[in-house]
């Protein structure tokens, strides 16, 4: 298994490209399924998740053809209406089929996602979703069969704004007749940017001034073009590896006002952060790191997926920060390997304590999940000395050339595989 290894003690300097965002790129590839009709999709991040989910788009008989960032998806005969299990414990977002399964066959058999390394993670507010709409789901033999006579338009109120519940019922509802409305929805960018492509498919989508979603269903959608917005927590990762490194960099080819939370954390954390159009420029700063306490929360709130790197940056504040995790119910994994590089942080629940220290020291580490494992990576850098950080393969699921991207800004970072003596 590939690990990295960092030489730390090295500010970060210059310009780094964001990517497209995976969390943006894993729906509208599934949206897809919604036409027979072929999709181009631009600035499709080569990621393991991303490519999971091709092979998904495969599996269910889809052409696939991606090169460059680009991922062209046209019919290839009918489509099938199952997942195996193999490729659905890989990757929890592989649920998100059903949505457009269910509305155009009337029926998906999906394996139920199990938990993972951050929580329970159920799906029950997709299923209510469903079930609201005409379907039946039954549990038989670890799948989820979720079948309907015929789907019906309905008044659908989520006890929680999930984000893959949102996307998956809106492209559901996309397909049935009548109209359908979405209440307490996720608000995510990423959803703005799903809308966006359905919205070229032929979707007739608008949200009303409650920020309910208004679905008016179509007999079909068609092919469609899109590209896919910046990913803000890319961003984000690498303001805060820019600032914990007490760094210079120029985040290029973002939206800063998806990630205005987290600038305006920053700033309270004494950083000088600069904005323009679609960069944000995080200057050197050597002063002290204030504690600041975050909190959680769908967006626009903090979020869940940049808490653990804000962590790594609270290491090194002068004065204890408490960062609440409210979100998820157990992602704290990062904090004993943080811990082990000579962090002061104690947890409970779901409220974590951050005493900061003066330096970290450099230390064998294990990446338990894909942000935990940034955090871990953005520990490496400020520590003076020789970090490995193992389990890179959660870390490839989300940031793309990231040893590419850091090296490019300085760091010194390898990857390795030590089963093949690669050293
Ligand atoms: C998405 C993002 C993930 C991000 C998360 C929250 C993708 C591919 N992943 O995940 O990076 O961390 O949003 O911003 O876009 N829940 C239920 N029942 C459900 C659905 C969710 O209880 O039916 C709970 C979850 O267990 C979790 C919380 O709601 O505690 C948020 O989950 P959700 O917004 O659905 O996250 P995902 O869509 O899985």
């Amino acid at each position: 298994m590939d690990r990295f290894r960092i030489n730390g003690g090295k500010k970060l300097h210059g310009i780094v490209h964001v990517s497209g965002s995976k969390n943006a790129a894993l729906p509208i590839l599934v949206a897809t399924l919604l036409t027979d009709e072929p999709c181009v999709l631009r600035r499709v991040p080569n990621l393991r998740d991303v490519r999971t989910t091709l092979k998904i788009l495969e599996y269910l008989g889809k052409k696939v053809i991606y090169e460059n960032n680009t991922a062209t998806i046209t019919a290839n005969g009918t489509l099938k209406n199952d997942l195996p299990y193999e490729l659905v414990k890989q990757m929890r977002a592989s649920f998100w089929v059903a949505g457009p399964l269910l509305s155009r066959f009337l029926k998906a058999e999906i394996p139920l996602p199990g938990g993972c390394a951050i929580g329970v993670r159920p799906v029950d507010i997709h299923l209510k979703g469903f079930e609201k709409l005409g379907a039946v789901c039954e549990i038989k033999g670890g799948n989820v069969l979720i079948h309907a006579q015929k789907l019906n338009p309905a008044q659908i109120i989520l006890r929680f704004p999930s984000v893959g519940a949102t996307q998956n019922l809106l492209m559901c509802a996309c397909l049935i007749e009548g109209e359908t409305t979405l209440e307490n929805v996720a608000k995510e960018p990423e959803i703005d940017d799903v809308i966006c492509f359905l919205k070229k498919m032929g979707a007739d989508i608008r949200t009303d001034d409650k920020g309910r979603l208004i679905v008016r269903g179509q007999k079909s959608l068609h092919g469609a073009e899109h590209t896919v917005v910046a990913d803000r927590i890319e961003s984000g990762s690498f303001m805060l590896a820019a600032a914990a490194t007490r760094g210079d960099v120029k985040i290029a080819n973002c939206v800063p006002e998806h990630n205005a939370i987290l600038i305006n954390d920053l700033r309270d954390a004494g950083f000088t952060v600069e904005v323009e159009n679609t960069a944000v420029r995080v200057r050197a700063y050597e002063g002290d790191i204030k504690p600041v306490d975050v909190r959680t929360a769908p967006y626009p709130g903090f979020a869940t997926d940049l808490q653990a790197p804000w962590m790594t940056l609270m290491t090194l504040c002068n004065g204890t920060a408490e960062v609440n995790e409210d979100i998820f119910e157990n992602r704290f994994m990062h904090a004993p390997e943080l811990v082990r590089m000579g962090a002061k942080i104690s947890t409970e629940k779901s409220i974590a304590r951050i005493t900061g220290v003066k330096e970290l020291s450099a230390a064998h580490v294990q990446s338990s999940d894909l942000r935990g494992g940034f955090a871990l990576v953005m520990a490496g850098l400020c520590a003076q000395g020789e970090t490995e950080v193992e389990r890179v393969y959660h870390i490839d699921r989300g940031y793309e050339n990231l040893e590419q991207k850091l090296t490019a800004l300085g760091a010194d970072i390898v990857r390795f595989n030590p089963d093949k003596n690669d050293f």
